[in-house]
């Protein structure tokens, strides 16, 4: 047996790889309600079904690297292609910036709590997270942000909104970060699902620093076709293919991709579905004494349970166990334990949520009764 630590890179160790657990579990048992992983819960279209599988009769050819494709996104946000780097999904963008900015011992600065896969990805490539607490009404504390910048900091994470928050950072905090000359994510995941608040992309005209990244897996609903893409100056894009991994993008996905792009209407009526939902929750969820659910403009909203006396865990292994739902909760922030999350899911499974969540605080009020 070879000695494997001397050839792995000395940091390996210190990388916790982003849990699917949850996954396994929900395919295992589909019968389950998946709201713990911020899916779309409507299905692709026929069209784009239909588009796969006319891709797949070229299923022999190696793709290019979606020319056409490019060529669509860019012209919504008054680009050129070249401005245009498609991906396998946004994980790859963010894994994609680590590996071009970050060398082991450089710091990567974001916000906490967050999307967990930043953090995960800076770490693979020997970086260290510098993480800044929301404040305690869950906006960005920029200030603290900015006074967390060292000279190691080489990439700074902005998500808007952020997951699971659930608010857009505002504009006047993120020109603060933006200024800074510091390569910058602006990650857009759930952008679609508001179309009337513009995108950041503009920003890549003037800021060769500032990548604004894009997904299809959230308000298109193809999390597993995987489609995302960058937007950035072109230089910049250049740099993403010259580090890319050839053929990331399969003719499914771009296929796939090219026609969701074509269908305006269902964008919008995913989205709208989507944002009912969010309105249900939170209407419902408010009513709850000591339950507080943050107002969200993604596909998720988040929970804070803290002053029912009760910790999120409590609540997710309780929906678990007596209605087949998959929610999620969250460490303790700001010493408060009480957060977890919805992703939303139909209408239907939104109410089973919601109605086992009910349940568990009424059955708390007749214990305490008793
Ligand atoms: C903020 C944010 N960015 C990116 C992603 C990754 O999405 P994908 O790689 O499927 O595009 C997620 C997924 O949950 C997310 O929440």
């Amino acid at each position: 047996m070879s000695d494997l630590k001397r050839f792995l890179v000395p940091w390996i160790d210190r990388v916790k790889p982003y849990d699917t657990e949850d996954l396994r579990v929900a395919w295992a048992r589909p019968e389950l309600k998946r709201m713990m992983i911020n899916e779309n819960p409507i299905p692709p279209s026929e069209k784009v079904v239909q588009a796969i599988v006319e891709a797949a009769k070229m299923g022999h050819r190696y793709p290019d690297n979606g020319t056409r494709i490019r060529g669509m996104i860019a012209k919504r946000y008054d680009l050129g292609p070249e401005n245009v780097y498609v991906s396998h999904g946004s994980s790859e963008i963010i894994d994609m910036i680590m590996r071009l900015f970050v060398t082991p011992g450089d710091e990567v600065l974001l916000p906490n709590p967050t999307f967990s896969l930043y953090g995960i990805r800076a770490r693979s490539v020997g970086g260290n997270v510098v993480a800044v607490d929301l404040t305690a009404d869950l906006q960005y504390d920029v200030p603290a942000m900015l006074r967390a910048v060292t000279p190691r900091t080489k990439v700074i994470i902005v998500c808007t909104p952020n997951n699971p928050s659930g608010d857009f950072i505002s504009d006047e905090d993120l020109m603060k970060i933006v200024e800074l000359g510091i390569p910058t994510l602006i990650d857009e995941a759930y952008l679609e699902y508001h179309p009337e608040h513009e995108s950041k992309a503009p920003l890549i005209r003037k800021y060769n620093h500032i990548i604004v990244a894009h997904t299809f897996s959230k308000a298109y609903g193809m999390a597993g076709i995987r489609f995302g893409y960058a937007l950035a100056d072109e230089t910049l894009i250049q740099y993403f293919r010259t580090m890319q991994v050839p053929w990331n993008t399969t003719l499914l996905s771009i296929a796939a991709a090219e026609a969701a792009l074509e269908e305006e209407e269902e964008l919008l009526r995913k989205a709208a579905y989507n944002n009912a939902g969010v309105e249900y929750v939170c209407r419902e969820l408010i009513k709850i004494p000591g339950v507080k659910p943050y107002y969200s403009h993604g596909n998720y909203v988040l929970i804070d349970a803290t002053d029912a006396g009760v910790t999120g865990k409590e609540i997710v292994e309780y929906v678990f166990e007596k209605a087949g739902v998959m929610i999620k909760y969250f460490a303790p922030f700001r010493g408060r334990s009480g957060f977890f999350r919805i992703s939303l899911g139909t209408h239907e499974e939104n109410t089973i949520c919601v109605q086992a969540i009910k349940k568990f605080f009424e059955n708390r009020k007749k214990e305490k009764r008793a």
